[in-house]
């Protein structure tokens, strides 16, 4: 049932290396010429409150950010909330609210979940805002204006916990497909969109553009569904009004969808700011989830063609976070808020878990135990672990000054991890990064039992131990960072380094050698006391 959803849909890529200077950051080792990126997430429904799925949505673009900035790179990270459509009017009614009430209470949730989970957007978009109403107008206005939207009547199916209309073929038993509950027949006369016209172009979009949607197996779907045969599309309501209007005739709005798309455009000046909108629209990453690769992986690049613009660079697409194998969303009871992790881990480490434990691209299975596990075996006995026995031992033995790195094996263990974890980052792979960077913790908590400098007399090989595994600190503060920014920037202050990770370069800051020796290292309360899985779960009941 989980992937009958979308139907055959797209997705591959990123508009990496693509046509003249679009794209993203380029590989290690090779010459920089792209300075910008800019990402997005999907604008969330204001149906009801944000969960842990939407976390993990927002927190991979989140880290990629952040991992685009300390590449040096100007990024822009965009995310909002999606507040037109029947799904929202009908929430708000049941609520006893007005639309515009509902979604300005429900936006706010949104925000400040954003705030809890340290996510450093540069914008919050909602499409119930002027500045978006103008340029969904003008986007389709222009589309309409050139001939590729006609009126016509409609008759079909439609799941309105979807906002989308079903073939016949494509129901289960008669039921929407994913959400397994009854369809509406809608008959109306509204405009179309001509998505048919589009079929060849779209063919050779994804074959010049080989990492425009990612991964493969999402870009095949995608293809797949094009070459299968594409039909017009009715993109406007004359039953509703919670919506933006249709600029050439005012007793219909925009179907949701064809709004929502257009926020990636609104955000950065389409229509009102020329020059910004080429700064940012050739870099732009799209990264969603795997339900809406239809939208975003055919409708989208189709829509971008008929208004004259280039497709997005790349839209990467996720799975989806399970609990005991259901996809946890609003209409089902296993939803978890983000504010109760926080409170129960601490940011950093649900931020650590949920990019580590799932890869993007695949589905992940979320569950306390596994939190606690992750939380106790890779944060509390390995991170903070080798923090606290590294300073405790400067402590006793080089009375608290921190002594320059020797070189040795852990250097080409660091080596190998930088150059791992800046290429997994760089391919938009955060569990690769930090399983990475964990992996020169793990080397270096076995360099320290090895050696044991808490036994040993001081003097220039203990120091040389000491050092090394201070470098090796330092090192995982940058690496990690876009994943668990406080975290990182708490070991960076206690191993005595001025300033913050983020104001450093990579790959060039990641060196081996950049940890000067001579700086104070405080020991602190541990990073990340161990948790019994009673005490988390203990809170959640
Ligand atoms: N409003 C549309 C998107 C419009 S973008 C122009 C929408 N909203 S949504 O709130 O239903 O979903 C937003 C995103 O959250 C989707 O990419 C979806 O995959 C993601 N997730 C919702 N539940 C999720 C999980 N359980 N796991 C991972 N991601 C999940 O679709």
């Amino acid at each position: 049932m989980l992937d009958v959803e979308s139907p055959p849909g797209l997705s591959r890529g990123a508009g990496r290396d693509l046509v003249a200077g679009r794209g993203r950051a380029p590989r290690v080792g090779t010459l920089r010429s792209v300075s910008r990126y800019y990402i997005t997430t999907p604008i969330y429904y204001v149906n009801d409150a944000p969960h842990v799925g939407h976390a993990y949505a927002t927190l991979n673009a989140d880290a990629l950010a952040r991992w685009h900035r300390l590449r040096g790179e100007e990024v822009f990270f965009l995310t909002g909330t999606d507040e037109h459509g029947l799904k929202v009017a009908q929430a708000a009614a049941a609520a006893g609210m007005t639309p515009q009430e509902w979604t300005d209470r429900l936006s706010a949730r949104f925000e400040e979940a954003w705030r809890e989970l340290s996510i450093s957007n540069d914008d919050f978009i909602r499409t119930t805002e002027e500045r978006h109403h103008r340029s969904v107008q003008a986007f389709l206005g222009t589309i309409y204006e050139n001939g590729y939207i006609y009126p016509s009547t409609y008759r079909g199916w439609y799941c309105v916990a979807c906002e989308q209309y079903y073939a016949e073929a494509e129901l289960a038993e008669g039921d929407c497909p994913i959400h397994a509950r009854p369809v509406q027949w809608y008959e109306e006369e509204n405009y179309f969109f001509r998505l048919s016209a589009f079929e060849e172009r779209l063919v050779s979009w994804y074959e010049e553009n080989p990492e425009a949607v990612r991964p493969g197996s999402k870009r095949k779907e995608a293809l797949s569904f094009i070459k299968g045969g594409l039909q017009d599309i009715s993109i406007t309501r004359r039953s509703i009004t919670w919506g933006v209007q249709v600029p050439w005739d005012h007793d219909q709005v925009f179907y949701v969808w064809y709004d929502a798309l257009v926020n990636y455009l609104t955000a950065i000046g389409y229509g009102v700011d020329a020059e910004r909108f080429a700064t940012w629209w050739p870099v732009a990453h799209h990264l969603i989830g795997k339900e809406i690769i239809r939208f975003h992986c055919v409708w989208w690049p189709a829509m971008c063609m008929a208004a004259g613009i280039d497709p997005p660079a790349e839209v990467l697409v996720h799975g989806w976070l399970l609990v005991g194998g259901e996809k946890m969303s609003k209409s089902s009871l296993n939803q978890i808020a983000p504010s109760d992790l926080v409170a129960d881990f601490g940011v950093d480490a649900v931020r650590y878990h949920l990019l580590r434990d799932t890869p993007l691209g695949s589905d992940g299975d979320f569950s306390y135990e596994g939190i606690v596990a992750r939380y106790n075996a890779d944060l509390a006995n390995n991170l903070g672990n080798l923090l606290a026995r590294v300073a405790t031992v400067v402590g006793s033995r080089c009375g608290g000054v921190g002594p320059a790195p020797g070189g040795g094996r852990l250097a080409s263990v660091a080596a190998a991890a930088v150059a791992e974890a800046v290429e997994a980052w760089d391919d938009s792979q955060p569990h690769r990064a930090l399983e990475a960077a964990w992996r020169l913790i793990r080397e270096t908590n076995a360099e320290l039992e090895a050696t044991e400098p808490w036994k040993a007399e001081p003097g220039p090989e203990v120091d040389a131990v000491l050092g090394s595994a201070l470098e090796a600190l330092r090192i995982v503060s940058l690496l990690a960072w876009p994943a668990m920014p406080s975290a990182c920037s708490e070991v960076w202050r206690r191993i005595g380094m001025p300033g913050h990770p983020e104001s450093s370069r990579l790959p060039e800051a990641a060196a081996w050698g950049g940890y000067p020796g001579g700086l104070g290292v405080e020991k602190g309360k541990p990073l990340f006391p161990r948790i019994s899985s009673g005490q988390a779960g203990a809170a959640r009941g």
